[in-house]
């Protein structure tokens, strides 16, 4: 994520602690990267949140740039959850990730493209509504878009406090 996160977290709703418990039994497995990036994906399917999860202010967006909302952190700060809402055509730098990354869909289309290390586009998906997917570096350099006429929104799950480091995002490529 590239967006300015707002630094207070949500107070967490009653409707994400099925998901924050899942996440974390997903969490003290400790596995590999990959893999528990593929378990909080099983979890977040099971246990999607819905726009609701964000005050109505919250997910009208930001005029100047996509919002990320941080909705939970692990006392230990081993994950974190935020919510990200995207007005039309707003998007990420390219960039890749300090740790692994789960993310669902709640409203709208994301338009995500992956990129090689030279920065050739290998793949590009539209994700909607109940869409999740999970990743972990390397091989994570991306860019993500709201290509649609209607603002979207999704959960991101990080395997760290992202109110620790600032942000998930190793590094810039652009
Ligand atoms: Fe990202």
């Amino acid at each position: 994520m590239t967006a300015t996160l707002i630094p207070t977290p949500t107070p967490t709703t009653a409707a994400m602690v099925p998901l924050v418990a899942g996440i974390r039994t997903a969490v003290e497995r400790h596995v590999g990267w990959a893999e528990t990036a593929e378990l909080v994906a099983e979890e977040l399917r099971l246990h999607m949140p819905t726009p609701d999860v964000l005050t109505p202010e919250q997910r009208l967006g930001s005029p100047d740039e996509y919002q990320g909302h941080t909705l939970y952190v692990e006392p230990d700060g081993s994950f974190s959850i935020v919510g990200l809402v995207w007005r039309p055509g707003q998007l990420t730098r390219i960039h890749d990730h300090v740790t692994w990354c789960t993310f669902g869909v709640i409203q709208g289309v994301e338009h995500e493209e992956l990129f090689d290390a030279d920065l050739n586009l290998v793949g590009e998906s539209d994700n909607h509504v109940g869409d999740v997917s999970g990743f972990a570096p390397p091989g994570d350099i991306h860019r993500v878009h709201n290509t649609t006429g209607k603002t979207a929104i999704s959960i991101h799950v990080y395997g760290t406090d992202v109110t620790r480091s600032g942000s998930s995002v190793r590094r810039y490529y652009d």
